[in-house]
């Protein structure tokens, strides 16, 4: 064909990217691959092999990971850490280096990419490599910094990590960047479909001299992550299905492992109708088209308002017709191929049993493709809208008014990210907060980088990747308190010599009420005399409190100035009584109460302090834009206190509430008295009903309640650490943040507890 040719009838012509150097790199491998641990890599085994999607071919074969060969790499990782550790500019030297290695070998890797997953060349050549040799280049920053700017932080340790086959590269990028920037070192095991890039990787480790141990990779399918999961690491890291990382959170309860999950998704795309139409439909090819759909943040829920709805699915429709399905390799292609056959059968096979609604698919070569798919006329119970597919399906339904589309947005189990698309900034701001997502983007989608972190709440998970608000993640504080001995109630035979029942009641939505089970138990004091009686609260009770908790959601919507007013008030109340707490904290552990009482009050105006000054951030992100990093309250926060009878309750409640959270707190079990007189002190200090709700009792039966309830978002325990493994356990329910430790932190950390990052982003011009 002629240039003329062409210019006659304007037909496409394929622009293949080159495969020779990608197919020279795996020969020069015998196209086997071991593992590589402590620096080198394993004898082959040829267990499974590695096919580029688009046409079959196997590129090569792979190892399957034995428990020798993770206990192999766990040791050597365990080895090198600690003089990793030692320096962080030795550290930002390496990343630096890897960097600088990433991009020069931009194109064998992207090729590389393209061939083993199946997405096009276009993509992996300008998102994802470009993006992950920013990752290592941004951390070298943060590794360079952590000695000034983390000062009280010091690295978990060794980090086992898991990572999907969506983005191979980058997801490893997002992975070990951050870990070794903070001092840790990793065992990182790729996806089963897609670890080439990964092992290309570990020779680029290897080119720049990472010391040895420093970086191991392990290849294999879930057995092998069972296997990390199980192993003696610091930390589990994972991206993939909700469903893993619900077997995940369940395997490591109780272990004391530090844990960030980054799971599913089913985004909302909100079009209201002063959107720029043909903008937004651009911003859909991104969000759903982008990667095959097979992107955990994918915009693949459209709310259309419903006035231009015909109009813009209408536009939708023709530049559906418009994109190229087809070979990855080819730079003009829009679409590539799945990454397996059977991903794509789970396609095929969702799509193929919805009966609602109206589908519009356009074509799609033979082989591992499926064409870009929409299915308009859905109810938000519809199945398609509610579980993600993870192709290149779009589902959409209408809605009419901002409230309606709010309230739509987040009727789903999952909340990663959103988009929405408005001429009206006032409207786009008011909306990204309503939304219950980790990430919003503003008239743009899928914007991802470095500086911004990324992670989601309810069942996406918890834990961000990237940004200063990551590195948390992959640090623990210098000072964490030790494990606390065990504390047991004083036993007594002194029956109460008040004749009036004056036992403590439970406050729920801001009512003093009797426990549903109707127990009670008398609490003794250090000499076996009976001090009163307290009430044990059974789930029931749990369930109101959290009921009550859930309808004060009017204070995560009030000022820090309004919260800092009312914690300094609980203080002032609590001081004019303090000599009346003093004595029955004496009374309670035979110890003198007034220092602990001081420093509750201390705590309460140190929230209060902190009420109105615990800002989010702008992030510079690399586009013309900003991100704003904003805090968010959790939500509805159910704790279990140390045994201090006053600090324990205080240091839970100050923090939580301070940042808008509501609150239901299970009082010191041994020493619950001084809680539920502190019950008058909320009565009369304006904090509004069922923002701080109280409950005693026995914690091992709240632990695991608290874990399984649905409508509640995070549960810290301060109590005895058997509490752990069942409230870990639970938690898997909805995947609710879990903070487990022998005593509240200090207030930084607990500040960040009570809070969720959401990074809303926001371009300029035109
Ligand atoms: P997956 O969650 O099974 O796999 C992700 C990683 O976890 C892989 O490295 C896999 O080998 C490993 N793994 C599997 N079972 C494990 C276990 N029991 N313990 C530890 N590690 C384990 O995801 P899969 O099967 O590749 O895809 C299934 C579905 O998951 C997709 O259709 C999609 O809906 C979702 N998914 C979501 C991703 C995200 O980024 N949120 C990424 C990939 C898949």
């Amino acid at each position: 064909m002629t240039v003329k040719n062409i210019l006659e009838t304007m037909d496409y012509g394929p622009a293949p990217e080159s495969a020779a150097e990608a197919m020279a790199w795996l020969d020069t491998k015998n196209r086997q691959f071991g593992h590589f641990i402590d620096g080198k890599f394993t004898p082959p085994m040829q267990d499974f092999t590695s096919k580029n999607p688009a046409n079959g071919e196997v590129l090569a074969s792979l190892s399957q990971a034995r428990q020798d060969d993770v206990d192999a790499a766990v040791s050597a990782a365990r080895k090198a850490q600690k003089s990793w550790a030692k320096s962080g500019h030795t550290r930002a030297k390496y990343l630096y280096a890897l960097a600088r290695a990433l991009q020069k070998h931009a194109r064998l890797f992207a090729v590389l990419e393209t061939l083993d997953n199946g997405k096009p060349i276009r993509e992996s050549r300008d998102i994802d490599i470009p993006l992950a040799q920013r990752h290592f280049y941004h951390h070298a920053g943060f590794a360079q910094l952590m000695e000034t700017e983390l000062p009280d932080r010091e690295p978990l340790g060794v980090c086992g990590q898991i990572i999907p086959w969506n983005f191979p590269l980058l997801m490893l990028a997002w992975k070990i960047a951050p870990a070794l920037a903070m001092g840790n070192t990793v065992v990182l095991k790729p996806a089963e479909y897609t670890s080439l890039t990964a092992l290309l990787f570990a020779e680029i480790c290897d080119q720049v001299g990472l010391p040895k141990g420093v970086v191991n990779i392990v290849t294999g399918d879930g057995a092998v992550g069972e296997m990390i999961t199980a192993s003696d690491v610091d930390k589990l890291a994972f991206t993939g299905s909700t469903e893993v990382g619900r077997i995940i959170r369940k395997a490591t309860a109780g272990s004391g492992k530090a844990l960030s999950l980054e799971l599913g998704g089913k985004s909302p795309y909100i079009v209201f109708d002063d959107a720029d139409l043909d903008s937004a439909v651009e911003g859909l090819v991104d969000a759903i088209w982008f990667n095959q759909g097979q992107v955990c943040c994918a915009g693949s829920r459209l709310l259309v308002q419903e006035g231009i709805a015909d109009t813009f699915y209408r536009k939708l429709k023709s530049r559906m017709d418009g994109l190229r399905i087809g070979d990855p390799l080819d730079k003009c292609i829009d679409v590539g191929a799945i990454v397996d056959p059977i991903q794509r059968a789970t396609i095929a096979d969702m799509v193929a049993s919805n009966k609602e609604g109206e589908t519009y698919q356009t074509t799609a070569p033979e082989g591992c493709f499926y064409p870009p798919t929409l299915i308009t006329g859905l109810t938000t119970s519809s199945k398609l809208m509610q579980e993600e597919i993870f192709g290149p399906v779009l589902v959409s339904t209408t809605f009419r008014t901002p409230a309606e589309a709010v309230a739509m947005a987040n009727d789903t189990r999952y909340g990663l990210a959103a988009t929405v698309w408005t001429e009206n900034i006032n409207l786009a701001l008011d909306i990204a907060p309503q939304l219950v997502s980790g990430i919003v983007w503003v008239n743009s989608t899928n914007l991802m980088d470095a500086a911004a972190g990324f992670g989601g709440v309810r069942e996406s998970g918890f834990g961000r990747e990237g940004g200063w608000e990551g590195l948390s993640g992959y640090t623990k504080a210098k000072d964490a308190p030790k494990p606390a001995k065990p504390v047991t109630a004083f036993e007594g035979k002194g029956s109460l010599s008040d004749p009036i029942d004056r036992t403590a009641k439970l406050y729920i939505g801001g009512k003093q009420s009797r426990p549903d089970g109707g127990y009670s138990r008398v609490v003794y004091g250090p000499k076996g005399d009976a001090l009163g009686e307290v009430s044990l609260a059974n789930g029931k009770d749990l369930r109101n409190a959290v009921e009550a908790a859930h309808k004060a959601k009017g204070w995560s919507k009030t000022t820090g100035h309004l919260r800092a007013q009312i914690l300094y008030y609980l203080a002032e109340n609590l001081a004019t009584r303090s000599a009346e707490f003093a004595d029955r904290i004496k009374a309670l552990t035979g110890k003198q109460g007034r220092d602990e009482v001081e420093s509750a009050i201390q705590t309460l105006f140190t929230y209060a302090a902190w009420a109105d000054k615990y800002d989010g951030q702008v992030h510079g992100v690399p586009i013309r834009g900003v991100a704003l990093a904003m805090k968010e309250p959790v939500g509805v926060i159910a704790a279990l206190c140390d045994p201090r009878p006053l600090a324990g309750l205080i240091e839970v409640i100050a923090p939580a509430i301070a940042m808008g959270n509501r609150v239901v707190a299970s009082a010191s079990e041994a020493f619950p008295l001084a809680a539920t007189d502190f019950i008058q002190v909320l009565e009369t200090s304006d904090v509004p009903a069922g923002v701080v709700n109280l409950l005693t009792g026995d914690h091992a039966e709240m632990a695991s309640h608290m874990g399984a309830h649905m409508d509640i978002d995070a549960v810290w325990s301060f109590s005895d650490p058997s509490h752990a493994a069942a409230i870990e356990a639970a938690s898997a329910s909805n995947l609710k943040r879990t903070l487990i430790a022998p005593v509240p932190g200090a207030a930084k950390a607990m500040l960040d507890a009570a809070t969720e990052v959401k990074n809303i982003w926001v371009p300029y011009g035109e």
